[in-house]
């Protein structure tokens, strides 16, 4: 069963997110020498992407990917590259090495398979399963889409050799993208949704209801998502879901 965090507004919930992720990487590192994160783009995770910067003592063996990008240039006010490197990196010590940009200036399809060949060079691939990442923060969109995987869309089903796929037809802008599958957000290790904001309310509240290609949020791992929301995103959840599922309430600064 996924695991909910309602926190008293936007702030608290960025900062919940942010001590999620600093523990799953340090796990990680801990159990494996190294630790996969792949992050999302969007209006919300930049705050947790600052504070996630002095979060880790060090970003020794983390190795940082991307759940989505937009075909744009990395520059691009739209490159969700640039918002990590703007909030994330430019306080990390981090090796480019360790930074895998999706290249959307090649294009959804030679994007998405230069991406998948680089996933598989890095990650432990085995034949039929595909690699798990440690650590995936995904935001969600209204229509419950997350990552680049939209309602109803074709991506969905792709199959679990297929670590990335190239979508040219996004409804929301920019058309042309290229997003992790979604066999390979269901193998990672932890997911963490994170969402604030009244017009999120039923894509959490979708999310934690009954799995439907309508609502891509819902086919996620149950038993390896943490849904991190504030309270206005909170807001349709039925009481029994936040009964069943709800764990910690930072409802004050000093909580998290
Ligand atoms: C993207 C994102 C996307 C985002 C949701 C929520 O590239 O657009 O990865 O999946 O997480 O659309 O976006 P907001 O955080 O702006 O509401």
């Amino acid at each position: 069963m996924s695991e909910l965090t309602v926190c008293a507004d936007a702030e608290l919930a960025a900062r919940a997110a942010c001590a999620q992720i600093a523990r799953a990487l340090k796990e990680a590192r801990a159990a494996r020498g190294v630790a996969h994160l792949a992050l999302s783009g969007g209006r919300t995770p930049g705050r947790t992407y600052e504070l996630l910067s002095p979060a880790l003592e060090s970003w020794r063996a983390v190795e940082l990917w991307f759940a989505d990008e937009r075909c744009v240039p990395a520059e691009d006010e739209q490159s969700n590259y640039r918002l990590v490197a703007q909030t994330l990196l430019e306080g990390t010590r981090i090796a480019p090495g360790q930074v895998h940009r999706m290249e959307g200036e090649l294009g959804p399809a030679e994007g998405a398979r230069r991406y998948g060949q680089a996933l598989r060079e890095r990650l432990d691939a085995s034949a039929d399963a595909p690699p798990a990442l440690d650590v995936v923060l995904l935001g969600v969109g209204p229509d419950g889409h997350v990552a680049s995987l939209f309602p109803g869309h074709p991506a969905l089903s792709a199959t679990a050799q297929q670590l990335c796929v190239g979508i040219s037809d996004s409804p929301k802008p920019p058309a042309q993208r290229i997003t992790l599958s979604l066999p390979l957000l269901r193998s990672a290790r932890a997911v963490i949704l994170l969402a604030s904001g009244p017009e999120k309310a039923r894509a959490v509240a979708g999310a934690l209801a009954q799995p439907t290609p309508k609502l891509p949020a819902s086919l996620l791992c149950a038993e390896r998502l943490t849904v991190i929301v504030d309270e206005d995103a909170a807001a349709a959840l039925p009481d029994a879901t936040r009964r069943a599922r709800a764990g910690v309430h930072p409802t004050r600064r000093g909580d998290v």
